[in-house]
């Protein structure tokens, strides 16, 4: 983690001085670094052994670092969100246009690591991942503010934006160390559910946590109008008059400051942090189960402990 940490800071440099200093300013914040942990324990996981001159699974960690940031600087400006890991976000600080432009050049940043490692495999699976997490973003876009949107469609969302690059962090993982077919799949259906969960977490978080510790704004996602499972248990299991007062502030998008407080009332009194928490161990388990294939060690303890920690985390 510490040599994924180093390659992030060499790579964040260009001589443009913008960049550096907004790159810093975010990866000062920290982060939790979940994404490039997956990467680094897959590879170790499936028996990878780095040398000195070959340290594949440490540029690709940090391949999937920046793929990452790139798209929280984006989230955070179509999201209008002022809170990013403890600190005022790159939007709040440097404007929209700084957040969207070091964005893509991130994100760029994460083509050249993936051409640096030269595997065309390796290359397929993070750049059909960026797809897919542009396409969740899009697609959630799209649902926004629409009480009529299935569970299923939000799962889609949500696999799109956060499972998918969940899913590509551990296949490549698997891919470095040349091993069947088979446990880069193991490690991709681990991915995948623990990205689920996560996302299931956070937009319980979303809407439960204690600010301070999570870093980022307590209900955001109502004021963007978003579509998360905490809004369509409350909205399915509430009163005739709970219901008019989410098509209201979600539907119409029309909010004052006294709805936050109300709405975290409705949501307590469905259950439906406890519906999304219960829906996330669902897909917890199914990671867990997913990495039966791989005999005890601790690295496999280690990936286990993740997914505790994905479900129970507050921040
Ligand atoms: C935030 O991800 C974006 C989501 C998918 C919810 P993280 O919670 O992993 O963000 P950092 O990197 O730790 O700040
Ligand atoms: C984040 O979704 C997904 C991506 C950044 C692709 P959210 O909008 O829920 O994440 P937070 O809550 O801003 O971290
Ligand atoms: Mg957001
Ligand atoms: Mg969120």
């Amino acid at each position: 983690m510490l040599a994924c940490n180093r390659a992030i800071i060499a790579r964040m440099e260009s001589p443009v001085p913008l960049i550096p200093q907004l790159g810093a300013h975010l990866v000062a914040a920290g982060g939790k670094r979940l994404r490039p942990l997956l990467t680094l324990a897959s590879a170790r996981l499936c028996g990878y052994q780095p040398g000195p001159d070959h340290q594949r699974h440490v540029g690709l960690a940090a391949c999937v670092e920046f793929i990452h940031t790139a798209t929280l600087l984006h989230d955070d400006v179509v999201d209008e969100s002022t809170l990013r890991r403890g600190l005022a976000s790159a939007n709040a600080v440097f404007g929209n246009k700084a957040s969207v432009l070091v964005g893509d050049f991130l994100f760029a940043r994460s083509f050249q690591l993936m051409t640096a490692d030269g595997s065309l495999k390796v290359m397929a699976i993070l750049s059909d991942a960026s797809a897919t997490i542009a396409e969740g973003e899009v697609l959630q876009m799209v649902v926004q503010n629409d009480l009529t949107t299935p569970v299923e469609r939000y799962l889609e969302v949500i696999h799109g934006k956060t499972a998918a690059l969940f899913a590509a962090a551990c296949r490549v993982g698997a891919v470095v160390a040349e091993r069947p077919e088979a446990e880069e799949e193991a490690l991709e259906r681990f991915g995948t559910n623990l990205g689920m969960a996560f996302q299931l977490v956070d937009d319980a978080l979303d809407y439960a946590a204690d600010q301070q510790v999570l870093g980022k704004t307590v209900g955001d996602d109502m004021r963007e109008g978003k579509i998360t499972l905490p809004v369509l248990a409350a909205y399915e299991a509430g009163s005739p008059e709970d219901r008019i007062f989410w098509e209201r502030v979600i539907g119409e998008g029309e909010q004052t400051e006294d709805d936050l407080p109300h709405a975290l009332n409705l949501i307590a009194k469905t259950g439906a942090i406890n519906t999304t928490i219960a829906r996330a161990q669902v897909y917890a388990d199914a990671a867990v189960e997913a990495l039966s294939i791989f005999p005890d060690s601790e690295l496999r303890r280690l990936l286990i402990e993740t997914v505790q920690f994905t479900v129970n985390r507050a921040r």
